[in-house]
């Protein structure tokens, strides 16, 4: 049977949210079934398995973990960009960084897709603390997706994502590259070496103590439920200095969220 053809029932649907639910938080709400299903479709013709309980039988099976993970990895969106939500890069150039004098500093981009928020974060750093090769400096960039941490190492992203770059001048940070790359850049190592790419599942435990300065989770938490967004809002807590900053995406406010964070501007805290 061609995996094209196969039809998603509700019942399906349901045990597919039970699973991604259950391993990593995302919610998949209702109406998210035409997308489940063509990620779900991929990793069907990747196993040549051609039915969906059958596949699902198996990624629940001891012998499945290695395709569960793939699985979970193919159910993420992973959209990200090179400055994105730019507010919080100046809100950190003109309230943050002024303010971190000591020499040991933590940053945490806590689902970091590509690449592209901690390499900003890192430029961001190199531009405007100009005793940054002084510290101890390191930026921690975490995802739970395996494909888009391959990215984040290559560090290889085409001319066109580099437009969101605030001014040319940040294009010291990228190598052109040439022959089978041509009209691509690659950041540069000095860049690069700042930053600890690691996978990690945010609902499972996180082996790093912290403190962090600050700790950017954004555009990840839209994708659980409220108690989830609750558990790690209070793990954050615990992990950031007193003082630190955390940053959320800007649609993520913490409004229905029990917290003791100060609030600072949309989708910044303080602790
Ligand atoms: C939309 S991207 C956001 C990237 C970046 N923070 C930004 O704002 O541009 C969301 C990322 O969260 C990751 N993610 C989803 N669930 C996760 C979990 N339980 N643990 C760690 N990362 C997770 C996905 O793999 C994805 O790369």
């Amino acid at each position: 049977m061609n995996p094209m053809s196969m039809q998603l029932s509700s019942k399906d649907f349901h045990r597919i949210s039970e699973i991604v639910y259950r391993s990593c938080g995302i919610n998949l709400k209702p109406g998210k079934e035409a997308l489940v299903r063509s990620r779900l479709m991929k990793r069907l013709r990747a196993q040549r398995i051609f039915g969906v309980q059958a596949y699902l039988d198996y990624i629940e099976s001891p012998d499945g973990s290695h395709e569960l993970a793939l699985f979970i990895d193919a159910m993420t969106t992973n959209k990200t960009s090179f400055f994105r939500e730019s507010e919080h890069f100046n809100y950190l150039r003109d309230h943050v960084l002024p303010g971190l004098t000591s020499h040991r500093l933590r940053f945490w981009s806590a689902a970091c897709s590509s690449g592209e928020e901690p390499y900003t974060l890192a430029i961001w750093l190199k531009e405007h603390m100009p005793d940054i090769d002084k510290k101890d400096a390191l930026i921690l960039a975490t995802d739970i997706s395996k494909r888009m941490l391959e990215k984040a190492h290559l560090a290889v992203y085409p001319a066109n994502t580099l437009k969101s770059l605030p001014s040319p001048q940040f294009k010291k940070y990228f190598n052109r590259l040439n022959g089978q790359d041509a009209g691509s850049y690659r950041i540069t190592d000095e860049v690069r070496k700042m930053v600890r790419l690691a996978w990690l599942n945010l609902m499972e435990s996180w082996p790093m103590k912290g403190p962090f300065n600050v700790i950017f989770c954004r555009n990840v938490m839209i994708y659980f439920d409220r108690p989830t967004q609750q558990q790690l809002i209070n793990r954050f807590w615990e992990l950031l200095e007193p003082g630190g900053f955390l940053f959320v995406g800007h649609s993520e406010g913490l409004s229905a969220i029990n917290h003791k964070f100060r609030y600072m501007r949309p989708a910044t805290y303080r602790k």
